[in-house]
């Protein structure tokens, strides 16, 4: 069986001239190294593909696989995480991961949250800021968190993004907005503590591997899992197996966004407690990270005992079985 693989290689799109910031959250060549080197262990044939424009020209010149392993994130646009689905989609070709909805909604965090909360999942009350003038209709109880509406990786959330006051909010979304035009996320700050869950399957046959808590070895009270804490993850947090009680509750409330969102084959839930107890649904990760050493995803899925290779068979064992080619 010979499978594609399209990614965002951070070096394929310095070559054509972008920078290092608006190449910072896609794949080094070893992410892409490990994933193909473990696909051929379990007896599948190899094709590197590349980004969206190389799978376009790769299919003009008649090129065709029989499924595509995809982790592509895309450079433009709100639909950037859906086109390479929705490109296979036309030539009717299986992939990885889920379909072009999915990847388009879940990329707004806030157009997520109406569905997720329309199904009953408790997630903090927000408000979208696309201009400044939108501020004056936040009626959300302080503190808040304000981070980048359609934005991965922790880009653009920092110390600063929980906020106490109407000032400190304005000050934020002005900053915000000059780099993040398309849009903010204000919600209420979540003060409890924070988890998320690995789900490998599709729909409601999705199934937990796993969960794990981020326990911040600072303890300040502004501790977020931002871009600068999952760089150095290894001072900044622990990761622990959380008491069963509340490990039930978050693997409950992922699995049913997995399954009400219809997200396929492997991805994560993030999790956090609100001031009552309960866990909230932050966000869903349907192209969640898959490097060997530094992704959450694997991460939390070694303490489980999976290896690398049983993750990347059972999200293709996922992926063929939808497609009918089990
Ligand atoms: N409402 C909230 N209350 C408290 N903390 C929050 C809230 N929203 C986000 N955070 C903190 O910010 C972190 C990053 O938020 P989020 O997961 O939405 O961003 P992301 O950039 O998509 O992350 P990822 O790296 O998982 O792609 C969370 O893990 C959490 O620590
Ligand atoms: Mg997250």
């Amino acid at each position: 069986m010979i499978i594609g693989l399209t990614y965002d290689l951070r070096s394929d799109y310095r070559k054509e001239g972008y920078s290092e910031e608006e190449t910072a959250e896609f794949d080094r060549e070893s992410t892409i190294e490990a994933i193909e080197l473990t696909l051929q262990q379990l007896g599948y044939q190899t094709d590197r593909i590349g980004h969206v424009r190389h799978l376009l020209q790769r299919l003009s010149v008649g090129d065709r696989w029989d499924m595509v392993f995809n982790i592509c994130e895309g450079m433009h646009g709100i639909g950037r995480e859906a086109q390479v689905p929705a490109v296979l989609d036309i030539y009717q070709i299986p992939y990885t991961f889920s379909d072009p909805l999915v990847l388009s909604l879940t990329l707004h965090k806030g157009m997520t949250k109406r569905v997720v909360r329309d199904y009953g999942i408790p997630t903090p009350g927000f408000v979208i800021i696309e201009r400044m003038e939108d501020c004056a209709s936040v009626d959300l109880q302080y503190p808040l968190f304000v981070k980048p509406n359609a934005e991965g990786t922790g880009k653009g959330i920092n110390s600063l993004s929980k906020v106490n006051t109407r000032e400190e909010l304005e000050i934020i979304c002005r900053d915000l907005l000059m780099r993040y035009p398309t849009g903010l996320l204000v919600e209420e700050f979540l003060p409890g503590r924070e988890f998320t869950v690995g789900i490998l399957g599709t729909g409601h046959e999705g199934y937990s591997i796993g969960i794990m808590e981020i326990v911040y070895k600072k303890d300040d009270a502004k501790s977020i899992y931002s871009y600068e804490t999952k760089s150095d993850y290894l001072k900044a947090v622990e990761y622990k197996i959380p008491d069963t009680e509340i490990a039930e509750k978050c693997i409950a409330l992922a699995l049913e966004t997995w399954k009400v969102l219809g997200c396929r084959d492997g991805g994560r839930v993030d999790i956090r407690v609100d001031r009552f107890g309960t866990p909230n649904f932050i966000e869903v990760n349907p192209l969640a990270g898959l490097d060997k050493v530094h992704s959450d995803l694997p991460i939390l899925a070694y303490m489980h005992g999976y290896d690398f290779e049983r993750i990347i068979a059972e999200i293709m064992h996922s992926a063929r079985k939808r497609a009918g080619l089990l």
